[in-house]
């Protein structure tokens, strides 16, 4: 079945039981407690909440999307059989409509009838209790029911969802499996975690769920990895066309696949490459990108071609990309001339070096600093050498070097800009909470921090739930 097939069987299916279709909310989020859209209930929080009412402003407390997420808690991962950066998440939703049982049959016979996948190829979890949150016995009995063998129990690890970011609507999940690979991810959002871990009732129940479109093309095309179904074969087919070095390497096809989509989808949202938050998080994808288009050697105009691929494939459910084709085109062009000779110099730079197993933290910093690597190339370059990256200690010198531009910046401060002002605040605010925690709690070492002029994360350790 071709991927547009399965995106149309989804809302069909779903229309039929009066659901109303959602546009996909943008990458670009106004949620403070994340970066970027991460999952598709992020638009719909504050339905969950009950601060909105769906009735009023969808006509229906039932809704779809197919949503446009973007994670990089696995970018590390990405070259392997099914990790990305970006992917799209189908997902129906209820806000105080329909509860378990209504969930789990539509899932089933979406699966089931529509797509007609085989039940001998299934198994669903369910939540098994933990924590104090009782096992959720409902779906147990709604899944024997409908005639489900396999039935396993999950942990709160695997079977509790949410929230995003540090607070919000959470709540346990059934999931179904297709030859081993979670397809539907069904949550039952009963509660709100607060600021400080606590779960509380939420007013009313809620349903939202997600169907990684990537992974389920996958299962529905038989192939064993996201890069083979035809989401992504025109793009990997052009890298391949466009590359003189003789020589296979999946793994750089696929973090150019995933980073070059990536990118033009952050982009076509109106994020641009800068050395801050999401605009960080775009010129870390696409950087290393053209790294490893570097190292194929691919024929000029590279960006260019790749980005077109994409921007044709995708204009069918997204055409907003062909509007903005020529902007998404200037950005990477961009970005690539102000890479470009930084990248040769940084890699001579890197060649030179002799390391002795690890690079340090000072080493990464320096190619961060001087020639803009993003930790994830040092981090490619060094897997390629057979040598590791000391991470933390590059995190530790970032942490260094921003406390000296702040003390260096404190002397024009009568020059900060506004923004300026509040990042120079947060940071203090990162130092006074360090303090704090070494007080109440001892040993912590920071990890790492990122901070916007709206809010600040602080990454530590810490060997006990808190
Ligand atoms: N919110 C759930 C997820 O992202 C459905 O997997």
């Amino acid at each position: 079945m071709k991927s547009d097939e399965i995106r149309s069987k989804f809302i069909s299916f779903f229309e039929k039981y009066n659901h109303k279709l959602v546009k996909s909310a943008s990458l670009k989020t106004d949620d403070s407690s994340v970066l970027l859209t991460v999952a598709g209930m992020q638009q719909f929080k504050p339905y969950f909440t009950s601060e909105r009412d769906a009735m009023k402003d969808f006509g229906s407390k039932d809704v779809i999307t197919i949503q446009k997420c973007f994670r990089t808690k696995d970018i590390d991962e990405v070259g392997d059989e099914n990790h990305l950066t970006f992917f799209e998440m189908m997902g129906n939703f209820s806000f105080g409509g329909y509860f378990k049982d209504n969930a789990v049959r539509l899932a089933y016979e979406f699966v089931k009838d529509e797509l007609k996948l085989d039940k001998g190829r299934m198994y669903v979890t369910i939540f098994g209790g933990e924590n104090g949150i009782p096992k959720d016995e409902e779906s147990e009995e709604i899944w024997k029911d409908s005639g489900m063998m396999g039935i396993k129990m999950g942990s709160v690890e695997d079977n509790f969802w949410g929230p995003t970011g540090d607070e919000g609507p959470c709540g346990p999940t059934t999931e179904i499996y297709v030859d081993n690979c979670e397809v539907y991810n069904i949550v039952f959002n009963e509660y709100y975690k607060d600021k400080n871990g606590k779960l509380h009732p939420l007013k009313q129940n809620g349903i939202d769920t997600g169907l990684g479109f990537e992974r389920l093309t996958m299962v529905m095309q038989n192939k064993k990895n996201v890069f083979e179904t035809d989401l992504f074969k025109p793009l990997i087919d052009k890298i391949k066309e466009l590359k003189v070095v003789n020589q296979d390497n999946e793994r750089a096809y696929r973090i150019i696949a995933d980073h070059i989509r990536g990118s033009v989808f952050l982009i076509n949202d109106g994020i641009r490459p800068s050395n801050l938050a999401e605009g960080y998080i775009l010129r870390r994808v696409l950087r290393r990108a053209i790294r490893y288009c570097k190292l194929l050697l691919l024929k000029d105009n590279f960006l260019e071609e790749l980005c077109s691929v994409v921007i044709k494939q995708y204009s069918n459910y997204h055409p907003e990309l062909n509007k903005n084709k020529k902007e998404i085109l200037n950005v990477v062009n961009e970005e690539y001339e102000k890479f470009k000779l930084s990248l040769d110099k940084g890699l001579k730079e890197f060649n030179k070096r002799i390391f002795t197993g690890k690079i340090s933290g000072e080493e990464a910093f320096l190619l961060y600093q001087s020639y803009g690597f993003p930790i994830e190339i040092t981090k490619d370059l060094a897997r390629e050498k057979g040598l590791e990256v000391d991470e933390d200690g590059f995190y530790k010198e970032f942490e260094k070097h921003q406390e000296m531009s702040r003390k260096g910046a404190g002397m024009f401060k009568s020059g900060l800009k506004n923004h300026e002002e509040k990042t120079v605040r947060l940071h203090t605010a990162s130092h006074l909470l360090l303090a704090a925690l070494n007080i109440v709690l001892g040993g912590i070492e920071q990890k790492g921090s990122n901070i916007t002029p709206e809010r600040l994360r602080f990454d530590f350790n810490f060997d006990r739930r808190l």
